[in-house]
This record gives structure tokens, C-alpha cells and sequence, in this order.
């Protein structure tokens, strides 16, 4: 609900739970004054007061008030070079040089929609009632018009953040920073940032520091929203943990580069903001033409970081995610990418899909190197017809195989480049990204396509959608293996090369969009070198992503841990691989490796082939047991109870349904410990007035170790197998855990709720 009182000027957004507050003050400057916890009433006891302070400028058009200063005002969108000295969201060049706007007050409206954002991934409001508040700011001199733009949806507390700029003075204008949210918040002395850093094979690891009176940034420089960073920024209280503390999360719903900052100012205001990239960035207005940002997403918690995933989680998985695939639960696949590499033909690939039909599978992955004459990295790119050598029958001869065994298939694409060593550029070198006169690099042997161009999206669309429609493809792993160097797009003027980088993002975003509407019912995977690319922009196109091409368990740990924050499970791409591990070297138990890949889609990633009798019967069960506890893990809510703060810690956490009559327990101890300490695990998200019946499901420790003197079996509380306990008792008592021997151990128990007599 979003209310303006007209006597105070105050505009005052209301989700289920928080709100946010703003007010024009005299001169028309737009002010934040709250967000947090939802309030049915307020009058600006928060309010923090203007002071006359020293090296603090005053506006030169007010009546002299030397305790009115922009630099010290709690601004929403705040300008480059108007005398507030702290981190703009607003930055335009204009023709005599200036860099200057003064954005005041308009006019405002509320819609009772939700708008889409043109070209752009964003959330959407489907059935349910949304609201949005369109703030419209000037800037007198140059006639730039700025709309700010806040969406919220009956079910949800997120608040959504796009800005609308239209020139509508008479000279061209260029926006050198467009930042698309914006909040000065007072009181957070001892927060902490929280955000997502990481690298290839290890992304999104967690990490926290105090917040400082500095200008702390978190981004990503590389045409991508990148293995090293994630468009996502935290604040949260000391000592906030999984269920205790607030939080104030942003996330940017973008697939490209981006830009996150923290600054807290002379007077602990903390300013936070998220958007586009400046770096590199630009965008040229001429009079009467438009520019939209992309979305941020503001979020606010005050149960912990538990809270904030959950409300993430919600939000895109019922609106952003789209079609089909939203709500349909996903096959359970084999890939062959770990199984053969490049290394494989026609032969190989029907006795892993016999195999994979034997054992239950839904869904074959031919990855990489099915093309052109693909025998390593170094070639074939943009070439997306089969090799006759490898495949003599064509992918149709593969597919049908699949298909005769009563298996689904899917393909591998890197769309967005091509290999020198191709007959796409042998005749179109220009199509790759490059600076006129000066060589290229290259990354894993490829170069960028320069996808800012048109006629390059069509033939991307056009040479995916052939194969897809030939083979009849029902799933795409869309992968994406290096990042944009010597920017530059020969489709643009010398004044407009900035723009190149965000243009790559819209072009890639129409061909998704084109090739989604064209194969409604595909499952199309995102892909960047492992998680590279696991934004919500991509999540809008394709519901779900690889997470990361270290398919350790132990090292998923993490990973998956630091991916939950944001993403939900049901879009975190998770197999089970070969052991001795191929990036770790470890060697866990077939059940720690499942139960970890069953926290995201769940598949397979090995040589099937080469299961022993034992291997073939356990997976054999995994995947009777994942198919029938499906539902549950597709539709029930993570409430993760062990976060691996540290490599080596343990894990445990629990998916309930959405009645709370059902959940499912994961626990993973990477190290044991002798004669350990009693350790207890409080469950969450059940329902305390019912009883629930515990019974083992899974488990790595009885198999591996049965004569062990403290196996589990012996002192955990499941003695019999199973056993019935209060939803109360299981979380604020909680389970004295069992002993379990042995490095890597897992198991994973079932909770259904009894009728007590
Ligand atoms: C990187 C991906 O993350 C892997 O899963 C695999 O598809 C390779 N690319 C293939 O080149």
C-alpha cells in the first residue's frame, strides 16, 4: 500500500511487514527519512535535524539557511556535483562541459500496476495486486526528467528500484552514472557489510566486515556479473546470524557490470546504492529520447539473514522466474561434460543414455564439443552444426536414441563467442569485439561476439533455434567462458562507444527473450564457466544456473551456502560427480555427494558407465528417493541451520513444505573429530503444535563404517530407524547430533507430521 500525505508531503510505501518513508522538503528536494520494520504511524520522530555544520554547503536558491545542506540531507537520488560530496546516483555531461543537475520535486503517481522494464529483466506481478509509486524529479537547466520508480507486490517486502530518464530539454545529454537506488540510512554505527566475493570454482563465498567511514564498493568490471562478484550488498546488525538481526539487502536484477556501494558519512548516515557500472559507462540522450535503469531490489529484514533468503527465495522463484519451467519440476539429469570432456563419439553417448535410463535418469546433457570439428577449447565456436566424425548420425541419430529409451535431451551452446579457428570468423571477423587497429585478446582461446550489433543477435537466435527445432532439443545449458576486453563496438560513434557494454547486455537479453518465446516448454540452463552468471537477470530468461564447475561436495558446501542467500535452491544447477574429485582431488561418500546435489536441481555428472553393481543400486535409490521427495524440495521453503562459515565446518539445513507438514533434514560433518563434544541442531520452520515422525532416508556413516564403536547408529537419537518427536522439542531443544566416523559423512532424514493419539 503506498499513501502520499499531501499536508506533510510524505510518501509512505507499505509491504506486509516494513516500510519505507520519504518526504519533499521546501525547495522540492526529495528526503528518505525511514525504512525498516513496518509502521502504521509516523511523525519524523526519527527525523534527523538540520544543523548548521561546518564545511557544509548551502543551495544557492533557498533563502539563506545556512543549516540546510545537501551534503548533510538523507537524499534518495542523490546528484553528481550539487554540493553533496558523498557517493552520487546521478552523474550528466552536458555540451558546455558541466557534469552538474539539481533534481527537484514535480509531480508524483501511483499505478496500480506493475510496469515492465523495456528490454530489461524484472520482476512482475502476474495475478497478484502490486502497486507502484512513479516520483518525477527535473532538473531545470538542462530539462532532463527523472522518474523514480517503486514497486511492491501484495506478497511480498521487497521494494523495487528502476529509474526513468527522458530529455526533454533541447540539447543532447550524456548520463555518465545512472545508478538505479539510493538510501541514506542514520544508525547503523557497527553494521556490517555482507556480499558475495569469489573466483572461478569458488564463487559466492560469504564474507563480512564492519562498515567504515569510507567508500566501500562492490562490483564487477567485466561485462559480467562475474564468478568474482555478485550483484548483491548487505547490511546487517552486529551479530546477525541465519535467525536473529537486521538486514538490509540489495540485489540487481542484471546480468552485466555493476556497482555496489556502502559509504558511511561524517555523521553516521550510511549511504547505500546499487546500479550500473559507472566505470566505462556512458549513455547519449538526445532531446525527447529515453533511458530506463535496471532493477534493484531492496529488501529488509528483521528476522536475520534466514529471513531475508527466504523473502529472496519467494520473490523470484513466483516472480521472476517465468513460464513453464517456474513451476515445474525439473528432470533429473545425466551431463556428460565430467564423464568424457571432448573425448567421446556416438557409441559412447548411447551406452551412457542406456545406462542413465537403466537407473532412473529423465534427461541427457551432450555438452560441450558435439560442433564443428571441437576437439579442445581452441576451436568451433559459432559453428553450430554437428561434427559428422563424432556424432555420423547427427544429433537427431543421439536424440532419438534418448528418445527410445524414454529419455529426454539436451544440448550445450556458448552462443556468445566465437573461435578464430571457425567458419563464423573466417567470414565475419568483425563480428568479434575488438578496437579497430589494435589486436585482441583472448580468452580460453575465443573472442566476444559483439552482441550491441543486430545482425549478430539474429544469427545467434537464428543458428540456437535451428538446432533446437531440428533436434528437437527440451533442454539448453547456455554457457558463457570468458569476459569483454578492448570494448568496442564498430556499430557505434566514437561518442557513443560507452554505451557499448550495457548495449552487449540488451542484445543478449532479446535473444533470450526471442528464443524463450520460440521454445516455450525448453529448459534453458545459464552457464558462465560454473556460476559465473548467476544473477537475477539471467534467472528472468532461464530458470536455473550451474553453480559452479567445482562439483567437490565439500567445496558446495559453500558455495551453495553462499548462493542460497540470494538465489533459491530450486535454481541452483547441483550433480553428483566422480570421485577422486576432478578440482579437489577429495573422495566422498556417493551419499554426501547426493545429498549435497539434491539441495539444487540434482544430476549426475560422471561415467554412469562405470558404476560397480553396489554404485548402480545406491543410485538407483538416490533417485527414487529425490523423485519422490521432488515436490517437497520444488515447492518448500530452506531453512539452513549449520552454515560452513569456514571450509571444513559442518552443514545442515532443512527444506519444509509449505503446510509444515513435511521436511527433509540434510546434515554433512566434512571433518570428524575423536571423542567430540555433544553438538545440538535446533530445527526451524516447523510447526510447533505438531509431532513429527523422524526417519532416516540417506546416510554415508553406516555403509562406511559398521563396526565402528561410536557409529551413529549407537548413539543417535534415531536408535530404531525412527522415531517421533514434538516440532516444538525438534527446534528449541533441538537434536543432540549423532557421532559420525569419518571425514565427509552425511545424512539426511525425513520428517513427516503424525496424528498423535
Ligand atoms: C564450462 C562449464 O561450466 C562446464 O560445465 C562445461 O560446460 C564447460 N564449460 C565446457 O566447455
Amino acid at each position: 500500500m503506498i499513501t502520499f500525505d499531501r499536508e506533510a508531503h510524505l510518501f509512505h510505501i507499505r509491504t506486509p511487514h516494513t516500510s519505507y518513508i520519504m518526504d519533499i522538503v521546501s525547495g522540492g528536494w526529495l528526503r528518505h527519512l525511514y525504512w525498516g520494520a513496518r509502521l502504521e504511524h509516523w511523525h519524523g520522530a526519527a527525523a534527523m535535524p538540520m544543523m548548521d555544520r561546518s564545511f557544509a554547503p548551502n543551495p544557492a536558491d533557498t533563502p539563506p539557511d545556512r543549516r540546510f545542506s545537501l551534503d548533510t540531507l538523507a537524499q534518495e537520488y542523490p546528484a553528481h556535483g550539487n554540493s553533496d560530496m558523498r557517493e552520487p546516483a546521478v552523474r550528466v555531461a552536458q555540451e558546455d562541459g558541466s557534469r552538474i543537475t539539481d533534481l527537484r520535486y514535480v509531480s508524483y503517481d501511483i499505478v496500480p500496476e506493475k510496469k515492465k522494464l523495456p528490454g530489461l529483466p524484472a520482476v512482475y506481478a502476474d495475478q497478484t495486486a502490486a502497486e507502484t509509486l512513479e516520483i518525477t524529479l527535473r532538473d531545470a537547466v538542462t530539462g532532463l526528467e527523472v522518474v523514480l520508480s517503486y514497486a511492491v507486490l501484495a506478497d511480498s517486502d521487497a521494494i523495487m528500484r528502476s529509474v526513468w530518464f527522458t530529455n526533454r530539454g533541447l540539447r543532447a545529454v550524456t548520463l555518465e552514472r545512472a545508478l538505479s537506488a539510493c538510501i541514506d540510512i542514520g544508525g547503523l554505527q557497527g553494521y556490517e557489510l555482507l556480499w558475495l566475493p569469489g573466483a572461478w570454482a569458488r564463487e559466492r563465498q560469504v564474507e563480512r566486515r564492519p562498515l567504515g567511514h569510507c567508500r566501500q564498493v562492490v562490483e564487477s568490471r567485466r561485462g559480467a556479473s562475474s564468478p568474482q562478484e555478485n550483484p548483491f550488498l548487505a547490511l546487517v546488525a552486529p551479530g546477525t546470524d541465519e535467525t536473529h538481526g537486521e538486514v538490509y539487502a540489495l540485489s540487481f536484477i542484471y546480468s552485466g557490470s555493476f556497482a555496489a556501494f556502502a559509504e558511511m558519512d561524517q555523521f553516521d548516515v550510511t549511504r547505500l546504492a546499487i546500479g550500473l557500472n559507472p566505470f566505462d559507462f556512458s549513455w547519449e540522450l538526445q532531446p525527447g529520447e529515453s533511458f530506463v535503469t535496471p532493477e534493484a531490489v531492496l529488501l529488509y529484514a528483521a528476522g536475520g539473514l534466514g529471513e531475508m533468503s527466504r523473502g529472496f527465495h519467494a520473490l523470484y522463484r513466483h516472480h521472476l522466474m517465468r513460464g513453464c519451467w517456474r513451476d515445474w519440476e525439473r528432470p533429473i539429469l545425466v551431463n556428460n561434460w565430467e564423464a568424457t570432456y571432448f573425448d567421446f563419439d556416438a557409441a559412447k553417448l548411447c551406452r551412457l543414455i542406456d545406462k542413465a535410463a537403466e537407473l532412473g535418469m529423465e534427461l541427457m546433457v551432450l555438452d560441450d564439443g558435439w560442433f564443428g570439428h571441437r576437439n579442445d577449447d581452441r576451436s568451433s565456436l559459432g559453428d553450430w552444426s554437428e561434427d559428422s566424425q563424432k556424432l555420423p548420425e547427427g544429433l537427431e541419430g543421439i536424440a532419438q536414441h534418448a528418445q527410445e529409451k524414454g529419455i529426454r535431451f539436451g544440448l550445450w551452446f556458448e552462443p556468445e563467442m566465437v573461435s578464430e579457428d571457425s567458419e563464423l570468423y573466417r567470414s565475419h571477423s568483425d563480428w568479434a569485439m575488438a578496437v579497430p587497429g589494435r589486436p585482441k585478446s583472448t580468452g580460453r582461446s575465443q573472442y566476444v561476439l559483439d552482441l550491441s550489433r543486430r545482425e549478430v543477435q539474429d544469427y545467434v537466435i537464428a543458428a540456437v533455434a535451428d538446432v533446437i527445432r531440428r533436434v528437437k532439443v527440451s533442454y539448453v545449458k547456455w554457457d558463457m567462458n570468458r569476459h569483454m576486453t578492448e570494448v568496442y563496438s564498430r556499430a557505434l560513434p566514437a561518442r557513443r562507444q560507452k554505451e557499448t557494454g550495457h548495449r552487449y547486455m540488451l542484445g543478449l537479453y532479446r535473444i533470450m527473450e526471442e528464443l524463450r518465446e520460440q521454445f516455450p516448454t525448453v529448459l534453458f540452463e545459464s552457464c558462465s564457466g560454473g556460476g559465473g552468471r548467476f544473477d537475477p537477470g539471467m534467472l528472468y530468461y532461464m530458470p536455473q544456473t550451474w553453480a559452479s564447475d567445482d562439483s567437490d561436495a565439500v567445496e558446495r558446501l559453500a558455495i551453495q551456502y553462499g548462493t542460497s542467500l540470494v538465489y533459491p535452491p530450486q535454481a541452483i544447477g547441483a550433480h553428483v560427480s566422480a570421485i577422486p574429485n576432478h578440482q579437489t582431488g577429495r573422495q566422498e561418500p556417493l551419499v554426501t555427494r547426493a545429498l549435497v546435489a539434491m539441495a539444487g536441481t540434482f544430476g549426475y555428472e560422471l561415467d554412469i558407465t562405470r558404476f560397480t553393481p553396489e554404485e548402480s543400486r545406491e543410485v538407483q535409490e538416490q533417485i527414487a528417493l529425490f523423485k519422490e521427495l521432488r515436490p517437497l524440495f520444488y515447492h518448500g521453503e530452506l531453512y539452513r541451520l549449520l552454515v560452513p562459515a569456514r571450509r571444513g565446518d559442518a552443514a545442515a539445513w532443512l527444506v519444509v513444505s509449505p503446510d509444515r507438514r513435511q521436511a527433509f533434514l540434510t546434515y554433512v560433518q566434512p571433518l570428524a573429530m575423536p571423542n567430540p563434544p555433544h553438538r545440538f541442531l535446533k530445527l526451524a520452520g516447523l510447526d510447533s503444535n505438531l509431532s513429527y515422525e523422524v526417519r532416516e532416508r540417506l546416510t554415508s556413516a553406516r555403509e562406511h563404517y559398521p563396526q565402528a564403536p561410536q557409529s551413529w547408529l549407537e548413539h543417535g537419537p534415531l536408535q530404531q530407524g525412527s522415531q517421533v518427536f514434538g516440532g516444538d522439542e525438534l527446534m528449541q531443544a533441538g537434536i543432540c547430533l549423532p557421532v559420525l566416523m569419518g571425514d565427509y559423512q552425511a545424512f539426511g532424514w525425513e520428517l513427516t507430521a503424525v496424528e498423535e493419539e
